[in-house]
């Protein structure tokens, strides 16, 4: 697809990959619409940007956020093209100190804030008879690990989402594609929000956006289903 003048809605894109994701499509000269909570930190990176971007305060976890944002977004460009499901929460616990609470608050913008963007999305692609949805799993999505009960298994969900999809929308020409980035350096899972320093060996966001610029950028009688980005030599 020549993702030039296309509209895109980038979830989570104040920060880490979402950013990284952002910068990439506005580059490659996409219209964006970044979303999150921290409203400096958005208005900052669409600032950043440039005219090509703008930003939209909306929680992943209202309904209501979802549709003003999808509203907002066909209000400025007249269309919509895709959406980059990134936004996303880390939580990890033994076992024996799991809580309802915890499992929840990370199930509500990890899967079922994904879900219904996604659904609300799907409303626009069909009639358009074209779209792409982009989820943003992990590694942890492929194999569980020790005290990642919350977070694993709510990007398996993810896995299961895009599988489903992917079964259900390709008639309608609506392209499903996962990625799955391993360890990137980023604020995820930091108590502060600080972004972490680059690691010369570790993964970096740059990587992970050109994995999605290269997969939109496929023409539209293809897709990649799912892919998964490995560090090299992160030891
Ligand atoms: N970094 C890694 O090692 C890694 C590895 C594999 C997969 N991933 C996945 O990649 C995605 C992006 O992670 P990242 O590393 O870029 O993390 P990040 O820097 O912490 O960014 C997360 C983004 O999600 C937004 N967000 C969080 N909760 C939200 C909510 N309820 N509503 C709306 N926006 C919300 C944050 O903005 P606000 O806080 O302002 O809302 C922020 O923009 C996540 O899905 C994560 O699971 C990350």
């Amino acid at each position: 697809m020549d993702i030039a003048e296309k509209v895109f809605i980038v979830t989570g894109g104040s920060s880490g990959l979402g950013k990284a994701f952002a910068n990439e499509l506005v580059r490659n000269i996409a219209n964006v619409v970044i979303t999150g909570r921290d409203l400096d930190k958005l208005k900052q990176v669409a600032s950043d940007l440039g005219s090509n971007c703008m930003w939209f305060h909306a929680d992943m976890t209202k309904d209501e956020d979802l549709d003003a944002l999808i509203e907002f977004t066909l209000d400025r460009f007249g269309r919509l093209d895709g959406i980059i499901n990134n936004a996303g929460i880390g939580g990890w616990s033994p076992l024996e100190e799991l809580t309802r609470e915890k499992m929840r608050e990370v199930y509500e913008v990890n899967v079922f804030g994904a879900a219904m963007l996604a659904s609300k999305a799907t409303k626009i692609f069909k009639k358009q008879n074209h779209g792409a949805i982009v989820n943003v799993a992990s590694t942890a999505s492929l194999s569980g690990y020790k005290y990642g009960t919350i977070y694993s298994s709510s990007k398996f969900a993810v896995r299961s989402m895009s599988q489903c999809w992917q079964a259900e929308l390709r008639p309608h020409n609506i392209r499903v594609i996962q990625i799955n980035p391993s360890e990137v350096p980023t604020a995820f899972g930091q108590e502060n929000r600080d972004e972490k320093e680059l690691v010369a060996n570790k993964l970096s966001p740059q990587e992970i956006a050109d994995v999605l610029i290269a997969a939109l950028k496929m023409d539209p009688r293809g897709f990649i289903p799912e892919v998964t980005v490995w560090a090299t030599n992160p030891f």
